[in-house]
């Protein structure tokens, strides 16, 4: 069996080649970064248009590196959800065209599940039921995952997103987009006790949340010396923005871990499978690893090349597909499903 996924649901053009025996043929990613660059944020309108040219050249790829012709393919997947509209779009609509042209079934992805389930395709180990966490440019969501598609939603952030946090104040410090690997490597030089900055919701038990709002704010004060209507960055010493980096970096670690170690104590669980572009950050994974191996929780943290959107983690859709699991051609794109 083989399977062409397809992900487009932020910034990066992927598809892949899977075998049943999850076996990884080909894997294409084209990504945008360097487009969004000026604007310090991935813009939805440039994204979708460069999905459009880029969608074609990256399926045809995929498949000339798996070797085979898309006749030989047994299904066609990809993610629908969540996501940004213009971007799904392309996908899905190349996805459902390849579907009509060589007469092959349709599988939906959720994207977010995919993420979770990368852990899984790195482990070979049958990880569920554990709990999932999220950490992406969109979303800091953690779950109750009983099955590869069966995912209960605990809680998540009541505003920003943790990678959405890595990226403004890369902005502020004057680092470059994406922000999270390069506030990292400003870190690895700074004190991560130069500065206390807000960690919402940690010591409340009762609360599976996070809020990275207020921090971003308080790394604006910290770097303007207080609350001015108009943020002008003064002149700040390397040192300055390594220590501002480094403290920023620990607070939203603090809060990951503080949080994915309080929801796998209330289920009653002992495995946590942590994935998303800001499961890349090497402290939070040190953290993370250090934490889980004191409370005995077996760790599975996506690889660093699953990290970040890929088509490779849509082989969730080989389980939908033996499942039954196909979609009608009037499957739609469903851009905003934060707690799903
Ligand atoms: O999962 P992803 O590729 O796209 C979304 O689905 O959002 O995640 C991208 C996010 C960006 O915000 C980026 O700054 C962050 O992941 N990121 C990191 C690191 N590498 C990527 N954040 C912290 N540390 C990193 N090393
Ligand atoms: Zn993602």
């Amino acid at each position: 069996m083989k399977i062409l996924t397809l992900e487009t649901t932020c910034d990066e053009t992927a598809a892949a080649v899977i075998t049943g025996d999850f076996e990884v043929l080909a894997s294409v990613v084209a990504s945008q970064d360097k487009l969004h660059q000026r604007f310090h944020g991935v813009v939805p309108e440039i994204a979708a248009r460069a999905h459009v040219e880029r969608i074609l050249p990256v399926i045809d790829e995929a498949i000339r590196n798996a070797g085979i012709t898309l006749e030989e393919l047994d299904a066609i997947a990809v993610a629908n959800t969540p996501g940004l509209a213009g971007s799904l779009l392309v996908g899905l609509v190349a996805a459902k065209s390849l579907c009509v042209a060589l007469d092959k079934p349709l599988v939906a992805v959720n994207h977010l599940h995919a993420h979770i389930y990368a852990c899984k395709l790195a482990s070979g180990q049958d990880v569920f039921p554990c709990i999932g966490m999220i950490v992406s440019g969109g979303h800091s969501n953690l779950y109750r995952c009983n099955a590869p598609s069966e995912f209960e939603y605990l809680g998540g952030t009541i505003d920003d997103a943790a990678g959405e946090a890595f990226d403004k104040v890369a902005n502020m410090l004057g680092l470059p987009y994406p922000g999270g690997p390069a506030v990292s490597r400003a870190a690895l030089t700074g004190d991560r006790k130069a500065y206390r900055f807000p960690r919402s919701f940690l010591n409340d038990d009762s609360k599976i949340a996070f809020s990275f709002s207020g921090l971003k704010t308080a790394v604006r004060y910290a770097i303007t010396g207080g609350a001015t209507s108009e943020f002008v960055r003064p002149d700040l010493t390397d040192q300055q923005v390594a220590d501002l980096a480094a403290s920023f970096e620990e607070a939203v670690v603090d809060c990951l871990v503080g949080k994915a170690l309080l929801a796998v104590r209330k289920a009653g669980l002992s495995t946590l499978c942590v994935g998303g572009g800001v499961a890349a950050n090497t402290r939070l994974r040190e953290r993370l690893e250090a934490e889980a191996k004191k409370a005995n929780i077996a760790l599975h943290i996506a690889p660093f090349e699953l990290c970040t959107d890929n088509a490779v983690m849509g082989a969730i859709a080989i389980e939908r597909f033996r499942a039954g699991l196909t979609e009608n051609l009037d499957l739609d794109l469903i851009p905003g499903l934060v707690r799903q």
